[in-house]
């Protein structure tokens, strides 16, 4: 069963099931809601960590990135945003800059749901251009992490005067398949900062196939994606000269040492982040530096490691905009813009239902 909770901007965050207190101003009631789906992945204390035993026992060994996101590695990530290496997230800026204008024009007033909206700090570009234009707007933004849903949502409404929010604690699947109903005239679903690169192809096309049964002919879809390019551009952005992505990727160990009473040594590992070439994809492993073995006690796993073994924890698929364009088509999603930046780095591809 879904938890409802609505609640006025001036509560504190995580505490849901509060009843809005009598000098509330209706109008913050009226404009945010937040709803819990799934409750048992999204708030459950210790996940059973499953995933984690069989990405610890197969061979190659991999880990579920989902990992990465304790308090540590969101903060970890939104250093990486800025470093200077890290072009993804700055060139996606830039191109919402020059094309928020161009997008509002042509989706009009809608419901935008962003998969993954994070501290939307980006989605605020299309606000103020939907401001601009006097555009009604309602933000549907979708987010396993409770506490910055929450807390983005309230900076959101204080800065936006005319924005309502529905939110959605949430994986991306569960919301897809049961998206808040509107009377707006559209509904814009937006996929952007590239993580699109995180799936697998045979995630990615499942992923379309549910954005678009989640689409009524003259709906919208947008999707940011970072593009094929040199190789030295490539890693340098994954193995940046002051070690955070490092520093990331191995915070996933110290993740599984609390969350399951793990031993994992951080000095005995490394990061190594390498360009794939043939797949077209940075593919981010942690190293073992000598044969060890680990155990997590809360999984009743223990797992051996030899010198030089490496365990995959994230791809970044890297795209080609007019074969990703045929790839959407299949799924009866028409791009009919491509937006970039000078260089060609990333790109903001918006299709279309027919
Ligand atoms: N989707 C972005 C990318 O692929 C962000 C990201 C996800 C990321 N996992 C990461 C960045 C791991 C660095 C390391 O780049």
């Amino acid at each position: 069963m879904p938890v409802q909770s609505q609640f006025p901007s001036s509560m504190p965050a995580a505490d849901d099931n509060r009843t809005p207190s009598p000098q509330s101003p209706v109008l913050s009631r009226d404009r945010l809601m937040i709803e819990y789906r799934n409750a048992d992945e999204t708030t459950a204390a210790l996940p059973t960590g499953q995933d984690v035993t069989v990405g610890l026992t197969q061979t190659p060994k991999t880990l579920p990135p989902k990992y990465f996101y304790d308090d540590q590695g969101s903060q970890l990530f939104e250093q990486i945003t800025d470093l200077p290496e890290y072009y993804l997230t700055r060139t996606e800026r830039q191109i919402l800059e020059t094309f928020a204008g161009a997008i509002a024009t042509q989706v009009g007033s809608c419901d935008l749901v962003e998969l993954g909206s994070g501290s939307a700090s980006k989605t605020r570009i299309l606000f103020d251009a939907y401001q601009r234009q006097g555009q009604p707007l309602r933000y549907v933004p979708v987010d396993v992490s409770g506490g910055i849903l929450e807390e983005s949502a309230r900076a959101l409404l204080s800065d936006y005067g005319t924005l309502t929010i529905h939110g959605l604690v949430s994986t991306y699947e569960a919301a897809l398949s049961n998206l808040p109903a509107t009377d707006l005239p559209r509904r814009l679903i937006a996929f952007i900062g590239s993580t699109l690169g995180n799936l697998s192809p045979q995630q990615a096309q499942q992923f379309f196939r549910r954005v678009s049964e989640s689409l009524t002919p003259g709906d919208y879809f947008l999707l940011g994606v970072d593009l094929h390019k040199d190789t030295a551009t490539l890693t340098a952005a994954y193995n940046d000269a002051q070690g955070v992505t490092a520093t990331f990727n191995l915070n996933m160990l110290s993740h599984l040492n609390w969350r399951f009473q793990g031993d994992f040594e951080l000095s005995q590992f490394r990061h190594v982040a390498v360009y794939n070439e043939g797949d077209r994809q940075i593919e981010m492993y942690i190293e073992s530096l000598v044969d060890q073995t680990v155990t997590l006690k809360a999984l009743g796993l223990t797992a051996s490691f030899a010198a030089g073994e490496r365990l995959l924890s994230e791809i970044s698929r890297k795209f080609d905009p007019e074969q990703l364009a045929q790839r959407l088509a299949a799924f009866e999603l028409d791009v009919t813009d491509t937006f970039t930046d000078e260089h060609c780095q990333f790109a903001l591809l918006l299709c279309q239902k027919p």
